[in-house]
This record gives structure tokens, C-alpha cells and sequence, in this order.
């Protein structure tokens, strides 16, 4: 099992990256060549979503012979969940939404996590247990940067890791927000992209994603 970091270097960490590739991996067999792919085109890090069986697996794999790559886990709905991603080695929890049992689990744990929220009431809820950064899901659809900046406003603490419908036209205006600590996006390793073993293509998009996250590059059109 990989030692956790605390928090704040986590979040250190995910400032510096800036994307986050949100990964549904159904072949644990694909996990390395996939690791290896975003490493090599500059986003070394990744978010393994608890969506399908072999998840855990696919983080143990990753954890295990791409030590580089900075591996949480994605989706992690039940304290079950949770356990798996620690014992696998995923160094921070990700959330759609606030569970509170795993917010609990987590915090019993020293596992660095960040609930999703897309309403005041949910920030509050979540600023409760003591965590002030959180995903905002599903940015897109919510309303984008605009609706981000007005629900941050009177959350002067509080940090937010955008994903939905982020992608390397509209990264840039997020990452411009200093409260964006870094955003998540799939658009560089989609599924049926990793199903179909196109590791080059996944390499070059997230070279793409790099460059957009640092402001080297216009939008691109995936
Ligand atoms: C997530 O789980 O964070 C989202 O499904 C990722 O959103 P995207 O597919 O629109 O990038």
C-alpha cells in the first residue's frame, strides 16, 4: 500500500498538473499502456472512477509500475469503495457528490478526499466535515466558469477541482480562476479510445491537454 500524503500536498501536487484525465478503464490490462500514455504526453496523473469491476485492479497496476504517475481514485460512492482505492494505492478519493459516510471513512482513514458539490447548501455541507477543497460537478452543464465564480464568491476558502465537460477549448478560462486548483476531463483517454488501444492518440491529446492547462495552445477540436 502506497503512504498517503497529506492534503495539502496533494492539492500541491494537482496545482502543478492541472488536468486531471478521469479514466473508465474496463481492461486491467490496458491500466500501464494507459499510465504510460499520459505520463509520456505530460499529464502525469490520473483518476481511476470506480465505475467498473476492474478499477481496483487497474490503480494496483498503475501504482505498482508507474510509481510517476500521480493515481487517485474516481467515483468512490461507498466506504467499500474507498478501502479498495487505499489498498490499491490511490493516493486521494474523488466524488461525484458529498457522501457522508465516505467523507467519514476517509477522514478516519488520513485519505486525502474531495467530495463533489454544485450548490451553496452543498458547499456548506461539506465545509462541515473540515474539507475546503471539492470537484464541481458537472461543471459544463451547471453553467461553466461564470456559475463557478458566483458560488465561490461567498467561499472565500474554499477550492474547487472543476470536471464535466471540460476540454482544451475551454480549460484555459478555468484554470485563470486561482480558486481552480486543477481540472478533470476525459476528453484525452476516452473509453472507447482506451478500449481500442489507441495509446499513441491518447498520448498525443494529452500533450494537447498539457499545453492548453499551461496556455502553450489554442483549443483544440478532439
Ligand atoms: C467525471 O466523472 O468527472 C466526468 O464524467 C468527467 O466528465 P467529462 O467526461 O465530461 O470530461
Amino acid at each position: 500500500m502506497t503512504p498517503f500524503i497529506s492534503s495539502a500536498k496533494v492539492i500541491a501536487r494537482l496545482r502543478v498538473v492541472r488536468v486531471v484525465p478521469v479514466i473508465v478503464i474496463d481492461d486491467a490490462d490496458d491500466a500501464v499502456p494507459l499510465a504510460r500514455a499520459l505520463a509520456d504526453g505530460g499529464l502525469a496523473c490520473a483518476e481511476i472512477t470506480f465505475r467498473t469491476p476492474r478499477a481496483a485492479e487497474a490503480l494496483r497496476r498503475i501504482t505498482a509500475e508507474v510509481p510517476d504517475l500521480f493515481a487517485g481514485a474516481g467515483t468512490v460512492l461507498i466506504p467499500a469503495q474507498a478501502a479498495a482505492a487505499r489498498d490499491a494505492g490511490a493516493q486521494f478519493v474523488v466524488a461525484p457528490g458529498f457522501s457522508p459516510a465516505v467523507v467519514d471513512y476517509c477522514q478516519a482513514h488520513g485519505i486525502p478526499v474531495y467530495p463533489g458539490v454544485a450548490t451553496p447548501t452543498e458547499v456548506e455541507a461539506v465545509l462541515a466535515t473540515g474539507i475546503t477543497t471539492m470537484k464541481f460537478f458537472p461543471a459544463e452543464p451547471m453553467g461553466g466558469v461564470a456559475f463557478l465564480k458566483a458560488i465561490a464568491a461567498p467561499y472565500v476558502d474554499v477550492q474547487f477541482i472543476p470536471t464535466g465537460g471540460i476540454n482544451a477549448g475551454n480549460i484555459g478560462s478555468y484554470l485563470a480562476f486561482p480558486r481552480v486548483v486543477a481540472c478533470g476531463g476525459s476528453w484525452m483517454a476516452p473509453t472507447d479510445w482506451i478500449a481500442a488501444k489507441q495509446f499513441d492518440r491518447i498520448r498525443d491529446e494529452s500533450r494537447r491537454a498539457a499545453e492548453a492547462a499551461q496556455g502553450k495552445a489554442t483549443a483544440v477540436t478532439v
